[in-house]
């Protein structure tokens, strides 16, 4: 298929590498990319700061309405999170938000509300989006579906070597305990649970470092699109 504007969802659970790889390729195929995860961060964030609820959805609905979320992107390529005009990029980060976040996405009427906010990025320019939803629901009519997964293990190592890096000393058997939880609240929700959409390549990346992952789901992207 050779097409002016495509799409391109990149659906799996937490760290198995879907943003440092989906940034890559955007930059690669001078596409935009979309971090979902991130406006759901975003409203854990608010909740997190406000000691609100968030398995309670009558009361991240009470908020979010009148929450300002914005993403830019910032001269740095990089996407940007804006809540009420203040730049809370780094804050949406903090592992304590990352249970929130889950926590607030599992509601339907909050990811309804986010829907259009979504769809509308893919509808004005090509893009790659990663989230939990994003072939399945987000753009069920993706050019190209991928589903990028690898084992608990590996997939808390590197969230251990990334929290590190950042300067953050977490034990890794904490870690992958956290990892398990927020895969079985993402998996077992009612609305919009991750799974693989039917038509999406599973790229297991537990025994790939990151070229050899890029490398993989490059190629699923030029079977379907003709670059
Ligand atoms: O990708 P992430 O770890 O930054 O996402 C944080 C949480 O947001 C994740 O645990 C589940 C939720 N999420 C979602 O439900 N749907 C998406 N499309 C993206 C994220």
């Amino acid at each position: 298929m050779t097409k002016k504007q495509y799409s391109i969802a990149i659906d799996g659970p937490s760290g198995a590498g879907k943003s440092t790889l989906a940034k890559a390729i955007a930059k690669e195929l001078g596409i935009l990319y979309v971090d979902t995860g991130a406006i759901y961060r975003t409203i854990g964030y608010y909740l997190f700061c406000h000691k609100l609820d968030p398995k309670k959805e009558a009361e991240v609905m009470s908020v979010l309405p009148q929450l300002c979320i914005e993403m830019k992107y910032e001269p740095d390529g990089l996407q940007h999170m804006y809540l009420d005009g203040k730049n809370v990029t780094k804050e949406i980060r903090l592992p304590e938000v990352s249970m929130y976040a889950s926590d607030c996405s599992a509601h339907g009427r909050v990811r309804t509300f986010l829907l259009e906010m979504q769809r509308r990025l893919a509808r004005e320019q090509s893009v790659i989006m990663d989230g939990r939803d994003i072939g399945t629901v987000v753009l069920p009519d993706a050019d190209v579906k991928v589903f990028l997964t690898a084992s608990s293990e590996i997939r808390a190592q590197r969230r251990y070597q990334e929290l590190l890096d950042r300067g953050t000393n977490k034990a890794y058997e904490e870690v992958l305990a956290e990892l398990i939880e927020r895969d079985y609240n993402d998996t077992h929700r009612e609305v919009a649970p991750l799974r693989p959409a039917e038509d999406s390549v599973i790229v297991d990346t537990s025994a790939l470092d990151f070229e050899q992952s890029k490398q993989a789901v490059l190629s699923v992207i030029r079977e379907k699109v003709r670059l």
